[in-house]
């Protein structure tokens, strides 16, 4: 697949979207000029809507502008941080003792990570702004299998910080996440606004039975990241595990549903955030599992799993480049990944100008 974007505008533009889309490219430039140099208090850009169903692309092209919020600092945020930490803390039993980290970067990831916006095209759809994930439409998408996991995690918090939109808390618990489980510093920014089901995305996120040219087409010609990126970001993949059955939240008896099939950890340390991943990719040897369930790869001593989205990082060989670097250097990769990370959550959105925070851990905290 090279871009459902691109798909859906071969497939669905009639000359008149395509004159439309003329005059609001035009229109875009001024719009997200005015937007960015207002103090936005009462808009937001006009989210963007791209309608799958009406193959029409409506709305203005601009960005998702960031809100202003004048109440809430840096002391507030860390509050929050604080909480959501504190949680990852309480329950490190949840999930065979990986906890609840691993699944917070992929709730983050899979709500910003539907993005549509292919390079050129000032349309666009997905991102984080939203919250979207928390609706049924994005909920039950079977990419976001387990999910419902990791936000029972953060509801009480929602419900103690009334004023934290979804997306800001989303984005900022994977963040927390990262950088509780021994990762880098990652700059986040808050103002997201909480949207409708209308904005939600469904069968966008990646399919992990696929090839390198799957994976660049999604995340480079899709959401605009270089390969070096592309590669920074799926080292996430050193956190957390493969579900058949999502976990037994605590104090429940029964697991809450399906989870992606795929079964198995990456790393012998899926509770910390380390360069792992790319050096057993290039260093165990990975062979395809002999099991009914669907093509998946297992090392040597069959303790450790890979994907074939995974491996499709060794076996191409611009992936490959960035592979070996990560594998031999750790500063760099973590450098590379906060970047990258931070990129993944802010797509879609405009924060020109936006104050930028960078919390402390519990660690740093004495807490
Ligand atoms: C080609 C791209 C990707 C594919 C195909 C993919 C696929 C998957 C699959 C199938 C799972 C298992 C889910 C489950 O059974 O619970 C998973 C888990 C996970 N993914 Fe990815 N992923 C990709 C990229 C990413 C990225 C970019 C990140 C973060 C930046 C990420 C972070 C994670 C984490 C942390 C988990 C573990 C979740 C847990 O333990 O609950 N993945 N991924």
């Amino acid at each position: 697949m090279s871009s459902i974007a691109f798909n859906i505008a071969k497939s669905n533009f009639s000359k008149r979207s395509l004159y439309t889309l003329a005059g609001l490219t035009t229109l875009a430039g001024v719009i997200s000029y005015n937007n960015s140099n207002t103090n936005n208090k009462n808009n937001n850009g006009g989210p963007n809507k791209f309608s799958n169903s009406s193959k029409v692309l409506a709305s203005a092209a601009t960005l998702n502008v960031a809100l202003n919020d004048d109440k809430h600092d840096l002391k507030d945020y860390q509050q929050v941080y604080n909480d959501i930490a504190q949680k990852i803390r309480e329950y490190d039993e949840y999930d065979e003792a990986i906890g609840f980290g691993p699944a917070l970067v992929r709730l983050a990831w899979h709500l910003s990570g539907t993005f549509v916006g292919p390079k050129g095209c000032p349309h666009f759809s997905g991102g984080s702004y939203g919250g979207t994930i928390r609706l049924p439409k994005e909920a039950k998408d079977p990419a976001n299998n387990a999910l419902e996991n990791a936000r029972w995690l953060l509801d009480p918090i929602k419900s103690k910080y009334s004023w934290i939109s979804y997306g800001d808390l989303y984005t900022l618990s994977g963040v927390t996440a990262i950088q509780e489980l021994g990762g880098p510093k990652i700059k986040w920014r808050p103002g997201r606004k909480d949207l409708g089901e209308e904005y939600a995305s469904n069968s966008v996120l990646p399919d992990a039975s696929r090839d390198a040219d799957y994976v660049r087409g999604l995340f480079v010609r899709r959401m605009g990241f270089t390969d070096q990126e592309t590669v920074a970001l799926i080292g996430a993949h050193a956190l957390g595990s493969c579900h058949i059955q999502a976990p037994i939240l605590p104090g429940a008896k029964e697991s809450t549903g399906p989870g992606s099939g795929y079964t198995g950890r990456w790393t012998a340390s899926p509770n910390f955030f380390t360069n792992e991943f790319f050096r057993l990719l290039l260093e165990d040897k990975w062979t395809q599992k002999k099991w009914s369930g669907p093509v998946q790869y297992q090392n040597s001593d069959d303790s450790l799993m890979m994907l074939p989205a995974d491996l499709a990082l060794v076996e191409d060989p611009a992936f490959k480049k960035f592979v070996q670097e990560y594998a031999k250097d750790q500063d760099k990769y973590f450098k590379d990944f906060a970047a990258a990370f931070q990129k993944l959550l802010e797509l879609g959105i405009d924060f020109k100008g936006k104050r930028e925070f960078e919390f402390k851990t519990l660690d740093e905290q004495d807490i």
